[in-house]
């Protein structure tokens, strides 16, 4: 649970643990019985308030709880929102340890923070609640997550923190379901299972579904999606999922790649490459998590939520490198190595959504190269766009969420390197370098020239050490990121018929 209290609960809150958050050179805390308890942590050698350390006492006088925990955050010049979202994050994982079933935050004033007041708190419900979480649909993690995160805020911004909090905690929420199929095994996630189970939930949520079985994708010829399946003894599907609050004549259409296990296919891939690729669904599942996110919001513009689901997997029947298929699109595609196969479902489903919905823009996520976590490391998500309206409201939005993007190009020069001998284009180019972009180059074959932007997130999907706020798993990339992105194009100032123009 989540709640909101008022500062002058703090002194008086019979909370198991009270947390603190200070600055090495700066005091944030208006109220006049807290610095008395800084002053005490700042009087010990071994805290100076240096971001990473912290100080707890137990039956500290002048309040209620029964611990006190004090977290340094640096120098407050240095201050931003991820100091305290990874500070939050560490605060619940140290009270996880200690298995404390509830805590209470006081939430600073930060000048330099207060041109955007909500950062602050947004910051450190994010880690917070983030922080709180852990896998356990196989066993019991060692000690229970926290049943109860509360803050304390000034009186005057109470109802403001109560509504923002909420919206926050769904779209965590949103996070932690993408993190939760991520991380999930590929046997328990086979696409008609996993199809099954996002309908569900997505049903709940109001959302419209609809999904295409393997008759339904063979009927419409969706032939580079079904050649990727080909191998697999699961059969493919898509689900689609549709956000229409009414009232909007503008549509987006997000696409995620959700291959739910790649093993390569026949160009299998060695050992060491095959362990984590349960997470190349990720695409998928921050496309429905944000779908169902945007839903539980009635965020007011329509969404298109398309998931391509296969299985890549090497057998009698799995597709050849140099067999060529037709495309949804009516294109040729000669398949020169079936583990460049996420391009081959992303084209069909983009094809698909634009023949279909016409949208004014579309998005694909997916974890589609090695190339990209080479040029940008695990953290960093790629961005390739013809439009730089549209790649840099995204730009900013993963500098608020700290889910960070950086623009790669597109050039046109280099579609030369993906030219067949025998068919209308091909899925590799057989050059060692520049991956990511020829990869992007691919797709955007398939955008028919509408509105278009791909993010690569093959390096920051999943994380293999934990960090401040995030488990080993799937680490849910993608999600905070388009919702801040959707509610930017939502806010930006536009004229009723040209969203399109705000992008
Ligand atoms: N799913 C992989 C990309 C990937 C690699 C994701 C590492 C996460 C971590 C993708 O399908 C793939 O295999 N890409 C190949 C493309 C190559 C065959 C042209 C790659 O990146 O090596
Ligand atoms: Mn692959
Ligand atoms: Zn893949």
């Amino acid at each position: 649970m989540l709640t909101i209290v008022p500062s002058s609960e703090i002194e008086k809150k019979q909370v198991e643990i009270l947390i603190i958050t200070v600055c090495e050179d700066a005091d944030i805390h208006p109220s006049a019985l807290l610095p008395e308890l800084i002053h005490q942590a700042r009087s010990l050698k071994e805290f100076k308030g240096a971001d990473n350390e912290d100080i707890v006492f137990y039956a500290p006088s002048g309040v209620m709880a029964a611990q006190v925990m004090i977290i340094g955050l640096g120098k407050k010049d240095k201050l931003d929102g991820e100091t305290l979202r990874k500070a939050c994050g560490k605060a619940i994982k140290k009270c996880i340890q200690k298995e404390v079933s509830e805590a209470l935050f006081v939430v600073p004033f930060i000048e330099a923070l207060q041109k955007e007041p909500d950062v602050i708190l947004e910051a450190m419900v994010e880690g917070a609640l983030l922080g709180n979480y852990q896998f356990d649909q196989f066993k019991k993690p060692k000690h229970p997550s926290l049943l109860n995160i509360s803050f304390a805020v000034p009186e005057d911004s109470v109802d403001h923190a109560r509504l923002l909090s909420q919206k926050i905690k769904i779209i965590c929420d949103g996070t932690l379901l993408a993190r939760e199929w991520v991380t999930t095994p590929s046997n328990l996630k086979r696409p008609e299972q996993f199809a099954r189970s996002l309908v569900q939930i997505a049903e709940k949520e109001n959302l419209k579904t609809e999904v295409l079985d393997h008759t339904a994708l063979e009927k419409q010829h969706f032939g580079a999606l079904l050649a990727v399946a080909a191998g697999s003894d699961t059969n493919a599907r898509m689900v689609i999922m549709e956000h229409n609050p009414g009232n909007t004549t503008q549509t987006i259409a997000l696409v995620g790649k959700g291959v739910t296990f790649d093993s390569g296919g026949i160009n299998l891939k060695p050992q060491g490459s095959l362990e984590d690729m349960k997470m190349d669904m990720a695409g998928a599942a921050v496309v429905a998590a944000t779908m169902i996110t945007a839903a539980k919001l009635n965020l007011p513009i329509r969404l298109i939520g398309v998931l391509p689901l296969v299985e890549n997997m090497p057998s009698g029947s799995a597709t050849r490198p140099g067999d060529i298929v037709k495309s949804f699109s009516g294109k040729t595609i000669e398949i020169n190595n079936t583990d460049a196969e996420g391009r081959l479902i992303l084209a069909d489903a983009l094809s698909y959504t634009i023949q279909t919905y016409k949208p004014d823009a579309v998005v694909d996520i997916a974890t589609l190269t090695g190339a990209c976590v080479v040029a940008l490391g695990e953290r960093i998500a790629g961005v390739f766009s013809f439009d730089d309206r549209m790649s840099d409201t995204l730009i900013a939005s993963g500098l608020k969420t700290f889910e960070r993007c950086w623009k790669m190009p597109l050039p046109e020069d280099h579609k030369e390197l993906l030219k067949s001998e025998f068919a209308d284009i091909c899925n590799i180019t057989g050059l060692k370098w520049g991956g990511a972009i020829t990869a992007a180059l691919f797709l955007s074959e398939f955008t028919e020239n509408i509105r278009w932007m791909h993010i690569d997130i093959a390096g920051p999907a999943f994380v293999k050490k934990e960090t401040a706020y995030c488990g080993i798993g799937g680490t849910g990339f993608g999600v905070r990121l388009l919702c801040d992105w959707i509610e930017k194009i939502v806010s930006l100032p536009c004229t009723p018929k040209t969203l399109s123009e705000s992008l």
